[in-house]
């Protein structure tokens, strides 16, 4: 993308972390925002840092794994504005780590309707719309556990590895259907925002609160260290250079290229690194 001045941009998971810097950096290179994210609080802090760049914004609060809500935000973009050139589909959710013998179905369907139907309802919801931009983006966030499993996140590694193969099987459609669209599957590494603070509890979770709350900080300090606003950086770097992979932190590229080299290899390698830190558990 060579040009952002007026471009329509739209941002889900915008009222937190990578979501909310990639929505402002937008917003700063002169971009018209339509943002959304469930929680309207964090929601409307993110429209007035916007106002306050001094551009054109409109947000919906809901729930991106309700498929309705979804096709009605880009209604209401397209009401708005007219057309859509950047749609960025970043909410994501994780859940507390739960071995799968352990872990209600529940818990991997809600994962999975936020972190992977989230991901589809929002692609096509504006898919139309962005085939018809001059030089529009599809920007779908996975993450570094796209590219590989770990124990303890098998929802989250799926809905990953599922936004991963969705992402790259509609790019090879698109080069037919819409090549000036550039399709991006986005694998951030460790990032300092709230995604484990928000995490959702396991329903069979047998840990008292101050266990996770001190596993999580774990966590936190340990694997959770690049700036969101260096992660949207590199997210609009992506864009701008028409990459159609993104990989964000060094632990993202190292990762990347340890499941590359030994596809199952890792995943005792893996383990021996979690046991060593701690932080592994059944
Ligand atoms: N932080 C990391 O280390 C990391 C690593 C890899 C991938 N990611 C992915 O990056 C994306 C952004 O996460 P983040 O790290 O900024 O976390 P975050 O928790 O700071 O932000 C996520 C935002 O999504 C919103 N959200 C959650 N569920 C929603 C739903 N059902 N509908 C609408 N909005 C919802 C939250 O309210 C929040 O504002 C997610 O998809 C996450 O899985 C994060």
């Amino acid at each position: 993308m060579t040009n952002y001045k007026d471009k329509i941009a739209v941002v889900t998971g915008a009222g937190s972390g990578i979501g909310k810097e990639l929505a402002l950096a937008l917003a700063q290179k002169g971009c018209r925002l339509s943002i959304s994210d469930i929680n309207s609080e964090t929601l409307s802090e993110t429209v007035k840092a916007i106002e306050e760049i001094g551009v054109e914004v409109i947000a919906k609060t809901f729930d991106v794994s309700q498929r309705k809500e979804a096709f009605a935000f880009a209604a209401e973009t397209i009401n708005r504005y007219g057309g859509a050139d950047i749609v960025i589909n970043n909410a994501g959710k994780a859940l507390d780590s739960i071995h799968v013998s352990k872990m209600d179905i529940e818990d991997f369907e809600y994962i999975m309707g936020i972190n992977f139907w989230g991901v589809v309802y929002g692609t096509k919801a504006f898919l139309p719309y962005l085939k018809r931009s001059k030089e529009g983006a599809l920007v779908n966030i996975s993450s570094v556990f796209g590219i590989y499993g770990i124990a303890g996140q098998s929802a989250y590694c799926t809905s990953k590895f599922a936004v991963r193969g969705f992402t790259e099987t509609l790019r090879m459609e698109l080069y037919v259907e819409a090549p000036q669209l550039t399709t991006i599957c986005v694998h951030p590494g460790g990032i300092k925002t709230n995604i484990a603070r928000n995490s959702k509890e396991a329903i069979n979770d047998d840990r008292s609160k101050d266990d996770n709350e001190l596993r999580m900080k774990e966590f936190e300090d340990k694997f959770l260290v690049m700036p969101p606003s260096r992660a949207a950086e590199i997210i609009i770097d992506g864009i701008t250079r028409k990459k159609e992979r993104v990989l964000i932190g060094r632990d993202a590229r190292r990762s990347d290229l340890l499941a590359r080299i030994w596809p199952s290899k890792y995943s005792r390698m893996i383990l021996r690194s979690l046991e060593k830190a701690g932080i592994l558990n059944e």
